[in-house]
């Protein structure tokens, strides 16, 4: 049995908070906080010295005091095999595909590029804070081996599958209906459910799928209804209109999806900038979740976000990196990103709200809640250290700043792996084991 006692100023939520809410109903917060693991989960959250009194000696106690320890963050959008695409100059979403992003991704055929990007992707998320992740892989069986050996060597839970794209992309980066149905099946039953590793559906997106597989990515779904579906919707006009020429009968672009069974409570939709009042309806009853990429969306110049009117109309939202066409592995850059797309729509966005969703509300996102995103007893015990002192610059800020909140904004704001003190992956430290 192993077992730790971590110290700190705990911060974990129950519920979303509303806006402007100050009460803490929605989360404990907790300034001597103890947080009790045993064989990687969460036995108890308290007062430190009652936990320390009801313990025997022998229990191991890291005191992180000053920092904060909230739950690990979760990323539900990235592309791993992007990780040589981020930052690269382009215009908008097509171009950037043809140009960089598919050219990237024909390397992950050559022998040892995905076990290499794989462990260095792994080492970013660490160093960022964030422990759990909705992936896509690229088209290639390998890169999901990569991906999965490296993720359950580290223990780490997460969530991803190899893209199925059979047209409108070099021929190097194309399977079909038939190749990527079979090879999605034999992952799924090699991965899904080993260790903290599930797979999920991943055809790219509607431009490079076609009708046929598209019908075998709802066959899937059919086969496989507990798994994860993840793919692109309404990112970007050029998109929407090649949708609207290749799936000629299709109402709207959401309609595509909704028509092969793709869309659902599992379903997490990248994007959704451009969306008609009957794809946001569409998208509401189907309970899927529309996810929030800012660094991307903005980088890209896809669009702002409209979180207020998704919201108004009850879809569930989540938010993402999209590395690479994300800019920042880091939930806080996101976080930061977020609050400026949504503020300059006349949106507020609390930073109570913003830690919420990087943590339970994106747990919540995946129907991973219970599983991971909080402390609740029995949860996962992944865990992020945060040192609002980090820079020279966040110091001498922090010297006026006099609650919880302020420092949380201070966080977002400036904050980025240098913040991240340590990481826990099932109780066990990993940012401090990195090279
Ligand atoms: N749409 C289809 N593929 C991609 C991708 O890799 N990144 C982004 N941002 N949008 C996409
Ligand atoms: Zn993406």
């Amino acid at each position: 049995m192993t077992e730790i006692l971590l110290r700190g100023r705990v911060l974990t939520f129950h519920d979303e908070p509303l806006e402007g809410e100050a009460s803490t109903d929605t989360y404990a917060y907790i300034e001597d906080g103890g947080l009790l693991i045993r064989n990687g989960k969460i036995v108890a959250l308290d007062d430190y010295s009652a936990l320390r009194a009801g313990e025997g000696r022998n229990v191991e106690v890291v005191d992180h005091h000053p920092h904060l320890i909230v739950p690990g963050f979760i990323d539900c959008h990235i592309h791993y095999p992007q990780m040589q695409v981020i930052g690269s100059y382009a215009g908008a979403l097509l171009e950037w595909l043809d140009k960089y992003t598919f050219v990237e991704e024909q390397k992950f055929a050559n022998q040892g590029h995905p076990e290499r990007i794989a462990s260095a992707f792994f080492d970013e998320l660490i160093r960022h804070g964030t422990t759990t992740a909705a992936a896509y892989c690229s088209v290639h069986k390998a890169s999901v081996q990569a991906f999965f050996t490296e993720a359950h060597k580290r223990n780490m839970r997460m969530v991803a599958g190899k893209v199925m794209m059979d047209r409108n992309a070099p021929s190097g980066l194309l399977d079909t209906p038939q190749s990527g149905y079979d090879e999605t099946k034999a992952l799924i039953n090699e991965w899904h459910g080993k260790g903290r590793q599930l797979y999920v559906i991943t055809p790219r997106f509607a431009p490079t799928s076609t009708p046929e597989q598209l019908e075998m990515s709802g066959a899937l779904v059919r086969e496989f209804p507990q798994l994860h579906v993840q793919t692109h919707l309404c990112e970007n006009m050029a998109e929407i209109a090649f949708v609207a020429e290749l799936f000629p009968w299709s109402r709207d672009y959401t309609n595509v999806y909704e028509h092969y069974g793709l869309l659902g409570p599992k379903t997490l939709l990248g994007h959704c900038i451009h969306l008609t009042d009957a794809e946001i309806g569409a998208i509401a009853n189907s309970k899927s979740v529309a996810v929030f990429c800012p660094t991307s969306n903005l980088f890209i110049g896809s669009g702002l976000f409209d979180l207020g009117r998704l919201k108004k109309s009850n879809v569930r939202n989540a938010l993402a990196t999209d590395v690479g066409g994300g800019t920042s592995y880091s939930m806080l850059r996101t976080m930061d990103e977020g609050y400026k797309i949504l503020n300059i729509q006349g949106q507020r966005y609390h930073p109570l709200r913003s830690f919420y969703q990087a943590t339970l509300g994106n747990a919540r996102a995946l129907s991973l809640d219970g599983v991971i995103g909080s402390f609740k007893p029995g949860v996962e015990a992944d865990c992020v250290v945060l040192d609002a002192r980090a820079t020279s610059a966040m110091r001498v800020r922090m010297e006026t700043i006099e609650t919880l909140v302020e420092e949380l904004m201070l966080l977002q704001t400036m904050g980025d792996d240098r913040s991240v003190a340590e990481v826990y992956v099932t109780g066990k430290a990993s940012k401090s084991t990195l090279t």
